[in-house]
C-alpha cells in the first residue's frame, strides 16, 4: 500500500530546506543510516554528522551506507549515547534528527527512553544555533514508546516561546497509535 507521505519523510521535508547551510549537525539515532545519509547527501561538502547510536551493529550498518554512497568521510560514527553529546559536539549545531524506537530489524528491547531522549534533547537546545532545526518522530504504537512520546510532548510544551517554535505533525486517520514528529526551530 502506497503512501506519499510519513512522518520521517515529512521531518526530511521540513529539515530540507535548512541543509544546504548546515555545517554542524547531529543524527541522534543511527540505526541503519537512511538519515545519516539523507543529512550527509544534503549537507555542504565541509559539513560534519555526528551520528549516535548505542549499538554497534547499527554504526556498521550505517557505516556501510554512507561508504556505499561515497559519504562517510564527512560522518563521526559514535558508540555512545546520545545523552553524552555534550561530551563530544562542543560547537553550534545548524540541525539534529532524532528517529526514536529501536532498530528496525534488531532487537526491540534495545530502544530509545523517555529520560535520555530529554536529556539529550536539553543538551541540543544549548547546543542549537539560531534558525537551527531539531526533528524527532516518535512511535506511540509500542509501550515504552508511548511512554517515550508522553514525556517528550511535556518537555517540549515547557519550552519558551520567545526562544523556540515547537510544532508537532500526525496522521489523523491511521489506526494503532501512528508516530508523531515534533519540530523545533530556535526563533529566538
Ligand atoms: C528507529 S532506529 C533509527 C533509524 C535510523 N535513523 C535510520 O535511518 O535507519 C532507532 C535507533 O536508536 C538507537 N538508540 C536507542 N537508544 C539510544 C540512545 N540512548 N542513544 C543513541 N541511540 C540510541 C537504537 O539502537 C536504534 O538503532
Amino acid at each position: 500500500m502506497g503512501q506519499i507521505v510519513n512522518a520521517v519523510k515529512m521531518a526530511h521535508a521540513l529539515l530540507l530546506p535548512k541543509l544546504k547551510n548546515a555545517y554542524n549537525v547531529v543524527d541522534a539515532t543511527a540505526g541503519n543510516g537512511k538519515d545519516t545519509l539523507f543529512l550527509a547527501i544534503n549537507t555542504p561538502s565541509e559539513a560534519v554528522i555526528w551520528a549516535f547510536d548505542i549499538q554497534q551493529t547499527a554504526l556498521n550498518k550505517t557505516k556501510a551506507l554512507l561508504a556505499d554512497h561515497g559519504q562517510e568521510r564527512k560522518v563521526k560514527f559514535i558508540l555512545a549515547s546520545h545523552d553524552q553529546i555534550a561530551n563530544y559536539v562542543n560547537s553550534p549545531v545548524d540541525a539534529a534528527m532524532f528517529n526514536l524506537g529501536y532498530l528496525p530489524g534488531g532487537d526491540h528491547t534495545v530502544t530509545t527512553m523517555p529520560d535520555t531522549t530529554v536529556a539529550a534533547l536539553n543538551q541540543l537546545l544549548v547546543l542549537l544555533n539560531p534558525m537551527g532545526i531539531i526533528s524527532i518522530v516518535a512511535y506511540p504504537g509500542h509501550d515504552m514508546g508511548r511512554r517515550e512520546e508522553l514525556a517528550l510532548r511535556s518537555f517540549l510544551a515547557t519550552l519558551p516561546q520567545k526562544l523556540y517554535t515547537v510544532a508537532c505533525w500526525q496522521m489523523i486517520n491511521q489506526v494503532n497509535n501512528p508516530p508523531v514528529l515534533y519540530i523545533v526551530e530556535r526563533t529566538g
